[in-house]
């Protein structure tokens, strides 16, 4: 009998090719806010299966499918799939770790570096004007060099984006997980989240948090949006207590808050930091091998 492994979206082709000599491959087309219900559906037929980020991998769709021996979640994080159920049912959960970190780490600076010299929003300008005229005082931004970058997660991501920083004349301060907050937010012009979404880490950046923060500084996103209270942190920049943000990441995730769209001294991105040829081919490399290997009864490369 052969095995069927159900991939939620269209991911790069390298996964496809690797498990259809195999198994029986059904592909669905990407879709976004898919319910629970969605998922039972989808993953009715699946021995195992490549799922999204936004793929909400709960008790009930677990228990829904009996067959079901591994989630390779297509992503670094796993927020999305409730890992104390997995492996009460003995499904196997799989990440996709590391081959994203520069990716993502890159991300973050083109973030840093947009919205501190404001290139979005004269990129915007230029085109509605359809002419470049040096101005000594239009669109100035802050400089790098010698400004304090906060990293919450001295992770593998938050490790790499410390090392471009530094190597952009900025001073970096960071903390690991559990470690107090304070100083970091009293002290960094910028601060750079880099933690995974937990109980714990849900409005870690509080309407109080943020009201911890220097006044002018920076906030980007690259992690998770949950981790900060969205709409705290549109008070806080209508407010002019924080002077800009680059989000890659939102709290209701395929929502984005209305009020972020209108702001200038804001860059959204549509959560994009693992976005490169090499990442994402790497990312489906790895969820089709550890498929590969828990249906043939082997240990997967990267378990969480
Ligand atoms: C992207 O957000 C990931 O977790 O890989």
């Amino acid at each position: 009998m052969k095995y069927t492994v159900v991939l939620t979206a269209s991911y790069p082709r390298i996964a496809r090719e690797l498990l259809s000599p195999h198994f029986d491959v059904i592909e669905h087309p990407t879709e976004h806010g898919r319910t629970e219900d969605d998922m039972i559906t989808i993953l009715a037929e699946a021995d195992a299966a490549i799922t999204l980020l936004s793929d909400p991998i709960t008790r009930r769709v677990l228990e829904a499918n009996p067959n079901l021996r591994l989630i390779a979640n297509h992503a670094v994080g796993y927020n999305n799939v409730d890992l104390d159920v997995a492996r009460e049912l003995g499904i196997l959960v799989t990440n996709t770790p590391g081959v994203l970190t520069d990716a993502t780490a890159d991300l973050t600076m083109a973030l840093l570096l947009a919205v501190t010299r404001r290139v979005v929003e004269s990129d915007r300008q230029l085109r509605v004007d359809g002419r470049c005229e040096w101005d000594p005082l239009a669109f100035l931004g802050a400089s790098l060099q010698g400004k304090r970058l906060g990293i919450l997660g001295m992770g593998r991501i938050g490790t790499a984006v410390a090392t471009r920083a530094r190597a952009f004349g900025m001073d970096v301060l960071g903390i690991r997980r559990g470690e107090p907050l304070e100083e970091l937010l009293a002290m960094s012009d910028i601060l750079s989240l880099h933690a995974p979404l937990t109980k714990d880490t849900h409005h870690l950046l509080d309407a109080a948090a943020i009201a911890r923060m220097k006044r002018g500084a920076y906030l980007i996103n690259t992690s998770r949006g949950p981790l900060v209270d969205e709409e705290a942190l549109c008070d806080a920049l209508d407010r002019g207590h924080l002077r800009g943000a680059g989000l890659d990441v939102y709290e209701h995730e395929p929502e984005v808050n209305p009020r972020l769209l209108t702001m200038p001294n804001v860059v959204v991105l549509p959560h994009i930091g693992s976005a490169t040829d090499e990442a994402r081919t790497a990312m489906s490399r790895i969820a089709a091998t550890n498929v590969l290997l828990v249906l043939r009864g082997q240990d997967p490369i990267t378990p969480v």
